[in-house]
């Protein structure tokens, strides 16, 4: 095959700097036990929430019936949040009816085991009350108790306890064990309650909240731009379980939570709508937030009762751009975050456009936007690329959910829809089903056809961002992702390695190609260039081969500036001995892109494509 790439700079057309993203969503536990560095699950054992009947799970008991009694009831200090656990010890510091000598109490294994390790510095807060003097190990432990990592007492009389008191504790492991567990225990028979315990680590980026390694993974894709928090989680199956915003804010100990009751378990919405908004700006990118529509899975709210979601929803805007002398501003600015986040884009709902009253709500959210911010982007949930909208929008939002040769050929979607309008958004792109496996080669490189098919149609395209992003391994909730991770470990799969090549295109320019004797159609390519720096210009060419043989090709550009002078070349290749192959914990790095010098780089050269590959 020959490729022959008109580099020349009347053909040049701008890629938009927004075009690759991330889309985060609180799925798979990729925020509670995932991207969110909190280790205790259920911190406020009010798992279930007000919708749904509250529970202490995963919390469990350190006795039996006839030391230890523990119930919940509603005497929180927290009005957001009113369950507290009652901790009643029964049996006595000594005699008869003696404690255990470790005591009896509570533990909390977090999300599947803590990952507690040597050296590192963890932050303990918890609320105790009481009906008399406490006397409270708080430690570390292994999963079994029997091995004490990091400890510390709560010694304190009825005087000090008998209203809530916050208790903070700084605890430095001594060793390493990633199924760990937090324990709260006592021998001396009284009355304690306990509300909202929380372990942290002190490491996280930034101070942020966020766990480093997953931050580094997302922050290695350069995303330009992160849509966040959902997906059919800002729906819910429920409009009474949906994601909403304002209790998501503040200090973390007054959330209420709530229940994802479309992926099933409980949040303590430590990520919150301003985490969002940080994590956004830690990544360089601009935030897409998405906000309900006042639509779910299986309610609708009536266009005419629409009001108070879209007074929300400007609020929201208020909360993340006003000034700190707002009334939402302020709240922001009181988080620690003085200054205005650069909030542009605002998605009306998740795939809501087929919903009865989809239009009339979105319409009503869409005039009150422009009129208070004429600025923001604001995003339809129905597809313009196949016909007009009858609603206006600033973009269209396009969820691609297919096999490998659907999400092939859907590279060519956009080379016929329409030049004028609103521009397309693919938020949600995947291989799914048999050719996805757990994140397979072939997914990848399908996956990378259609991007490049978007890059070469990035005129009508001005966003894309993969589906999903993270998976806790203990909870696949939605398959296949692009990082993979549970307590201590994580792994990139093909997808993920595949988004690297990418991660250059938005704001490059791309220029046309020609293919001659293609075989089959096999291949598809594209080719870009970017500045790096003043004196620093690259040029790259990507072509996925997904034909089961070797292609070589000729690669013939012209029109390139004259005085471009070759420094080094480079080769990255992503292909594997079989296109179902997989990442896994055990073979993180069984296909992965591999980077080699590529010294015979020149306007005509040549090259070998192996099987299945990027
Ligand atoms: O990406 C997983 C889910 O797929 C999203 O929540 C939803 O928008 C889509 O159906």
């Amino acid at each position: 095959a020959t490729l022959l790439i008109d580099a020349s700079p009347q053909s040049a057309k701008k890629i938009p700097d927004t075009l690759f993203g991330i889309f985060f969503e609180e799925i798979n536990h990729a925020g509670a036990g995932g991207l969110w560095a909190e280790l205790v699950s259920n911190r406020g054992f009010e798992a279930g929430g007000p919708n749904t009947p509250s529970n202490i799970d995963p919390w469990s008991i350190i006795g039996n019936e006839s030391s230890v009694i523990v119930s919940t009831d509603r005497s929180s200090c927290f009005e957001l949040n009113k369950v507290a656990l009652k901790m009643e010890v029964v049996c006595d510091n000594e005699g008869p009816n003696a404690c255990p000598p470790d005591g009896v109490g509570i533990y909390n294994p977090g999300f599947w085991g803590m990952n507690i390790q040597e050296g590192k510095t963890y932050k303990v807060i918890l609320y105790i009350r009481s009906l008399g003097p406490v006397n409270i190990s708080v430690s570390l432990t292994s999963s079994d108790g029997l091995q004490t990592l990091a400890s510390s007492r709560i010694q304190a009389t009825y005087f000090e306890v008998s209203n809530w008191k916050r208790i903070e504790l700084i605890l430095v492991s001594k060793a390493t064990n990633k199924d760990s567990r937090i324990q709260l225990t006592s021998n001396a028979k009284g009355i304690i309650w306990f509300d909202q315990v929380s372990v942290m680590p002190l490491d996280t980026y930034k101070g942020h909240g966020f766990r480093q390694d997953l931050f580094e993974m997302l922050a290695d894709l350069k995303p330009r731009f992160l849509r966040f928090p959902g997906g059919s989680y800002v729906e819910g199956s429920w409009l009474s379980n949906a994601f909403r915003w304002k209790p998501t804010i503040g200090p973390w100990e007054e959330r209420s939570g709530h229940f994802n009751d479309v992926w099933n378990y409980w949040t303590d919405d430590g990520l919150g709508y301003f985490e969002f908004l940080q994590l956004a700006e830690d990544l360089g990118a601009t935030p897409v937030w998405v906000f309900n529509s006042g639509i779910s899975h299986n309610d609708e709210i009536d266009t005419l009762d629409i009001s108070s979601f879209v007074k929300d929803l400007l609020d929201s805007i208020e909360f993340a751009r006003g000034s700190s002398s707002s009334t939402w501003g302020s709240v922001r600015a009181a988080m620690g975050h003085p200054k205005p986040f650069d909030l542009k884009y605002v998605a009306i709902g998740n795939q809501d456009c087929s919903k009865k009253n989809y239009i009339g709500n979105y319409n009503k959210f869409y005039s009150a936007l422009k009129t208070a911010y004429p600025d923001i982007n604001v995003i339809t949930n129905c597809d313009a690329s196949s016909g007009r909208l009858d609603h206006p929008a600033d973009l269209y939002d396009l969820h691609v959910y297919t096999s490998a040769n659907g999400m092939i050929s859907m590279a060519h979607h956009f080379d016929h829809t329409p030049r004028v309008g609103p521009k397309a958004f693919v938020s949600e792109y995947a291989v799914t089903g048999r050719d996805a496996g757990r994140g397979s080669l072939l997914a990848a490189l399908a996956q990378a056809a259609f991007l490049i098919g978007l890059e070469v149609n990035s005129d009508v395209v001005e966003m894309a961002s993969n589906a999903p992003l993270l998976v806790n391994d203990n909870d696949w909730r939605f398959t296949p992702d692009a990082i993979v991770f549970n307590s201590w470990q994580l792994y990139g799969t093909p997808t993920y390695w595949m988004q690297q090549f990418f991660t250059e295109s938005s704001g490059a320019v791309i220029f046309p190609i020609k293919m001659v004797s293609n075989p089959s159609n096999s291949l598809v390519a594209s080719a870009i260039k970017w500045r790096c720096s003043e004196d620093e210009i690259y040029f790259r060419v990507k072509v996925v081969n997904v034909l089961a043989k070797t292609v070589s090709v000729k690669i013939s550009v012209t029109g390139l500036d004259a005085s471009v002078n070759p420094l080094m070349s480079f080769k990255t290749v992503l292909t594997s001995i079989n296109p179902m192959d997989e990442n896994s914990f055990g073979e993180p790095e069984k296909v992965t892109a591999k980077e080699m010098s590529f010294p015979s780089a020149s306007t005509e050269m040549n090259a070998l494509l192996p099987a299945h590959s990027l």
